[in-house]
């Protein structure tokens, strides 16, 4: 009999899909090519890449922060094999979670590369090359992204010297020095991580100014406590080669203004330069399915490719490249296929960045205000006047709420700041319901949570802080 659905990538986009699916009461199958579930995010992304980032995140606190607080340890010793099995564990249990949910789902898995032939044939190719093919009704597909590289120059990584997030994810031993392109979201992260472990880090960012896509001011902000904890950044400066060196690796940069090239060496190069679509091997272009002109499958506003029965979700289509838009969009892809309705506000995607202190944002930034001739106003409340965050000793940042001038709606939230990644959700759940400011600013908020900070802003916003 064939399958309702056919999920190609079992990803956060994949899974939740395929799961969402079988749950509706539709016959499921997903197709993988790693041995493991759980794609990107789960095995080489955001699980480990937090497991490193917590673990390491401990171990600064244990050599620069018990101090101040009256507790003396001896010098904290790294025992980074321990760290990375660690990692591994958590990888472990998460990929099989997903496993143990397809199984209770009643989903059937398949190992191996999937290539679409027709409107309703998949064909799998398993690792020791034998093939077989699944009749289905819909495929999915959630194929994610991978590794973008430098655009127009050709990066030899090794994953060793010259790394991506998975390498960077792996390194045996902590480099003396590593220079990061690229002050995105995963230059930011993992260049923290090597940072606490001991490395010296320096990032090179062809935008003027770090973390591009957030609000401005934060952006800034952020910079300055990174640099406080001793990352160096050069900004404004376009990587043009990475080659490996005697040393380990040289970068080639030319600064934007002045049109000066240097060159800089470090133990290991991170790229983190963004990541692009994945469709290698689907057999898209045989079968029609059309690609826009930066490699994205196309869809309707429903997640329809241009051929009847053929959907895609996630970092293969257009919209921001986070694990829980995927997450939502195979949700909403099953329910429609289910014959629900199915809708997702795009403009209420919270992004997080996971360094100490976090990053958070959600909805629209001053700019993006500033841009689309919006009159909006600014709340913001420091943590340094927050009594719990005190207590924490964690007092870097602030609560930015930004509401529209006219309605007092909440049109965007940003926090940077201690737990941001948490408090930003109150903030997304206000605005997917249309809150304004004064509706955040008058909702009673337990005392003392460092979420007062958002209530705070958002009482700047429309009226007055109180502790301020
Ligand atoms: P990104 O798009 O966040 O940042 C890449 C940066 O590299 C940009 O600022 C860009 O200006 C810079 N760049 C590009 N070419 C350059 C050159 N030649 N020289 C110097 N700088 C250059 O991409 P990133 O950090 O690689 O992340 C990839 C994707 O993964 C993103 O979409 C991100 O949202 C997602 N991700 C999300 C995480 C989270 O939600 N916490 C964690 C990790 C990744």
């Amino acid at each position: 009999m064939p399958y309702d659905v056919v999920v190609i990538g079992s990803g956060p986009g994949g899974y939740a899909c395929a799961i969402k699916a079988a749950q509706l009461g539709l016959k499921t199958a997903v197709i993988e090519k790693r041995r493991t579930f759980g794609g990107t995010c789960l095995n080489i992304g955001c699980i480990p890449s937090k497991a490193l980032l917590y673990a390491s995140e401990v171990y600064a606190e244990a050599n620069y922060g018990f101090d101040a607080l009256g507790i003396k340890v001896s010098k904290p010793k790294l025992n980074l094999t321990k760290m990375m099995r660690h990692k591994q564990s958590v990888i472990d249990a998460n990929t099989n979670g997903v496993l143990f949910l397809l199984k209770k789902n009643k989903i059937d898995s398949f190992a191996g590369m999937g290539k679409i032939l027709t409107s309703s044939k998949v064909e799998i190719t398993a690792e020791d090359g034998s093939r077989q093919v699944l009749e289905a009704a819909n495929i999915v597909i959630a194929t994610g992204s991978g590794v973008a590289g430098i655009s127009g120059i050709e990066v030899a990584f090794d994953e060793k010297v010259i790394v991506s997030s998975t390498g960077a994810l792996s390194l045996e031993q902590v480099p003396k020095s590593v220079v990061v392109v690229g002050a995105g979201v995963i230059g930011s992260e993992l260049g923290l991580v090597w940072h606490r472990l001991g490395a010296k880090v320096q990032v090179i960012e062809f935008l003027d100014k770090a973390l591009g896509t957030m609000d401005g001011e934060l952006s800034k902000h952020f910079q300055r406590l990174m640099e406080k904890q001793g990352i160096s950044y050069k900004l404004g400066a376009k990587v043009t080669d990475v080659r490996k060196s005697k040393k380990g690796a040289a970068v080639t940069f030319e600064l934007l203004k002045g049109n000066k090239a240097e060159k800089i060496e470090a133990d290991v190069v991170l790229i983190a330069t963004g990541r692009r679509p994945y469709t290698e091997g689907l057999g898209l272009q045989e079968i029609g399915v059309a690609l826009d002109e930066r490699g994205y499958v196309e869809i309707d506003n429903h997640w329809r490719t241009n051929v009847a029965g053929i959907y895609a979700i996630g970092d293969v289509v257009k919209g921001p490249m986070l694990a829980h838009k995927a997450e939502n969009e195979g949700v909403i892809v099953a329910e429609i296929l289910a014959g629900q309705a199915g809708h997702m506000n795009f403009d209420m995607i919270p992004s997080v960045v996971y360094t100490q202190p976090e990053v958070a944002s959600v909805g629209r930034t001053e700019e993006e205000l500033k841009a689309a001739g919006i009159g909006y106003k600014v709340g913001k409340f420091p943590f340094t006047a927050n009594g719990r965050a005190r207590a924490m000793m964690h007092t870097d940042g602030f609560v930015k709420i930004l509401a529209c001038a006219k309605t007092d709606r909440v049109l965007g939230g940003h926090i940077l700041g201690f737990s941001a990644g948490e408090m930003i959700h109150e903030v997304t759940v206000l605005m997917e319901f249309g809150g304004s400011s004064e509706d955040l600013g008058r909702t009673c908020h337990a005392h003392p949570t460092i979420s007062e900070a958002v209530r705070e802003a958002a009482l700047a916003t429309f009226s007055k802080p109180i502790h301020l």
